[in-house]
């Protein structure tokens, strides 16, 4: 990703970070899951396909819909939401790429590897844009980390197993969580299946309830300075992230947790030490 990055900006004076960063992760999941890399060229093809469709299915997924709120609106479909999910349903049947197909079919945990593409790819991209931003943003932070790096590693590649020498990467990407979860609600949703009491509330059996990390993780009553970007506060208090302590848990918590946190969090950090340690990102540009 970063050899790609840097020759886009040096053969247009431009780059569009999201778009490589977005192939970069859906590459990452498919060599994770069916050990081959697609190709994102620029005439289209399979990678190209796959990533419409993954794009289209994490809007869908955090789109706001009335008609799961006001049910008797639902009978009109007003926003076209479930147009738009049938239709992604049938270009998932139809048209996914022929190879992909055959290893869903091969693999028969077709629901379970589906969702392991559609729900490990946008969220990682998006983690590594605002960390990106983050670092370009605050050229102090980058330096600390740089110093880190090389104190640790010295001049080779990071690799995963270095991760747990390095605090201060792993800080700014907590700190980046808190400040920024991928998707403040992502579909982090819970049903209730009888009445229950949470607290002065009664929910009755039926109701929805919708966690907003994005409001916990932005409340000062939970954290100090809840707007000032500062990973040095996860070096002080060690927070868990995994979904134990409820006042950061960006891949939600309880039985239906994010299956795929310890890949996501590990491949993060790993582009993070990597990037940092390779290229110095600034407001005029990389070098
Ligand atoms: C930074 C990266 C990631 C974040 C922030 C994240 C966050 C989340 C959240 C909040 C949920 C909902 C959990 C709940 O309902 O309690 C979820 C579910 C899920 N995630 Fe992740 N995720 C990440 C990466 C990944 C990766 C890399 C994979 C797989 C390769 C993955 C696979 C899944 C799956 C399959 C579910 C659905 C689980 C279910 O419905 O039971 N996620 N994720």
């Amino acid at each position: 990703m970063v050899d790609q990055v840097v020759s886009t900006m040096e053969q247009n004076g431009v780059v569009e970070v999201k778009k490589i960063l977005h192939f970069g992760s859906l590459n990452n999941v498919m060599m994770s899951v069916f050990g081959r890399l697609y190709d994102f060229g620029e005439n289209g093809g399979e990678g190209c396909e796959l990533e419409e469709l993954v794009s289209e299915g994490y809007e869908l997924l955090g789109i706001f819909n009335w008609s799961d709120h006001f049910p008797v609106v639902s009978w009109f479909d007003l926003q076209g939401v479930r147009k738009r999910c049938q239709e992604e349903v049938q270009l998932r049947r139809f048209t996914m790429p022929i190879s992909l197909m055959f290893c869903l079919i091969w693999s028969r945990k077709i629901s379970l590897v589906m969702e392991m593409i559609f729900r490990g790819t946008d969220t990682v991209a998006i983690l590594l844009e605002w960390i990106l931003a983050r670092m370009v943003l605050h050229p102090d932070i980058q330096a600390k980390a740089q110093s880190e790096i090389d104190r640790v590693i010295g001049g080779r590649p990071v690799t995963d197993s270095d991760l747990d020498s390095l605090p201060y990467v792993q800080a700014i990407v907590k700190e980046t969580l808190r400040m920024h979860p991928p998707g403040p609600l992502l579909s982090w949703a819970r049903l209730a299946t009888e009445d229950t009491v949470v607290g002065p509330h009664v929910v009755p059996a039926g109701t929805t309830a919708i966690v907003n990390m994005w409001a916990i993780t932005h409340d000062e009553r939970v954290w100090s300075e809840p707007n000032r970007f500062n990973p040095d506060r996860f070096l002080t208090e060690d927070v868990a992230i995994m979904g134990s302590d409820l006042r950061l848990a960006p891949f939600g918590a309880g039985r239906r947790v994010c299956p795929g946190k310890a890949l996501g969090i590990t491949t993060v950090s790993s582009v993070v030490g990597s990037d940092v340690a390779e290229v110095q990102m600034g407001r005029s540009g990389i070098s």
